[in-house]
């Protein structure tokens, strides 16, 4: 009989299955401290759990590893305290300040790897980045911004009364791909691997986390879309696997839904939409074939 071990000890081991224990604190308490704390307000953070684990299983420490779309920095800061080398390339100037301030802080806290964010448009990944960085990159972990997001705060103009606003939901920049179409995205995030698998070293990695979302009552898969585009662009697919936002208590299930992705699913239960609390992420892991 095989003993048993608690989510938090296989996820301390390195847990090898296809569903990632990532969701056993939340997001606040693993940001509180690491990350500066004007980090809330971009609107689709990864969870940094999902990075730390795609970091240690795919890289060594010395390692570089980038994130095209590195938004305030969590695949950055995730590898320096890893001992890797973390490089960004962030399209809006305010995330790409503020991935700065991050990296400079994981610095201060005795991080050993180096971090390095750069500002620009990742279509163009390969003239973006500094030469020694070509072919030496282990691992590439993103995630692509899209749709109307269920992401953002909640905030009200009194204690427990009056209008309940949304803020922090959207990004700047109205090129961002995030406000572009469906296949505008696709064909941007196809060229963005395209530069990933570029600056990849043979047998180097990619692992993308993205979620299906509902556009008027329509399912829109993003996960298809990321798969299609990695193979479009010269990579290989290795897997797909599930990082749980979820906690994991005794067996059973802690989620840690939003207050608004609480609201968007009984909202469309009540109007006969049968939804379900998304409470995880898809995770896709591509490869750059060996040469
Ligand atoms: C889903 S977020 C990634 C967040 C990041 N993983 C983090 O934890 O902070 C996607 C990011 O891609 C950026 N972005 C959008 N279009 C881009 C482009 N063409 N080049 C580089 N970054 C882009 C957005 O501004 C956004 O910050």
């Amino acid at each position: 009989m095989s003993e048993f071990r608690s989510p938090a000890a296989l996820l301390a081991a390195g847990y090898p299955g296809s569903v990632w224990l990532t969701g056993q604190q939340p997001s606040r308490e693993l940001r509180k401290g690491r990350y500066d704390s004007e980090s809330i307000t971009h609107p689709g953070k990864m969870l940094p759990t999902i990075a730390r684990y795609a970091i240690s299983t795919y890289t060594d420490p010395g390692d570089v590893v980038l994130d095209p779309m590195a938004g305030i920095g969590t695949t950055v800061v995730e590898a320096m305290h890893l001992g890797r080398d973390g490089v960004g390339v962030e399209y809006e100037d305010r995330w790409a300040a503020l991935a700065a301030v991050n990296i400079a802080l994981a610095e201060r806290q005795g991080a050993t790897g180096t971090g390095e964010v750069y500002t620009g448009d990742s279509r163009q990944l390969p003239v973006l980045l500094p030469p020694p960085v070509a072919g030496k990159v282990a691992l590439v972990v993103t995630s692509p911004p899209y749709g109307p997001s269920t992401h953002g705060h909640v905030r009200t103009p009194g204690p427990r009364r009056g209008k309940v606003q949304k803020v922090h939901h959207r990004y700047g920049g109205s090129d961002n791909l995030a406000y572009r179409d469906h296949d505008t995205l696709a064909a941007g995030f196809t060229d963005i691997l395209a530069g990933c698998r570029a600056v990849l070293r043979p047998g180097g990695h990619v692992v993308i986390t993205a979620r299906p979302y509902r556009r008027h009552g329509e399912l829109i898969d993003i996960p298809g879309m990321v798969v299609a585009a990695g193979q479009a662009a010269g990579l290989e697919l290795v897997e797909e696997c599930v990082a749980l936002m979820a906690g994991v208590r005794d067996g059973v299930l802690v989620p840690r839904a939003s207050f608004f992705q609480q609201k968007n699913v009984r909202d469309a239960i009540a109007d006969g939409d049968p939804q379900w609390l998304v409470q995880h992420e898809d995770v896709v892991i591509l490869r750059r074939p060996d040469d």
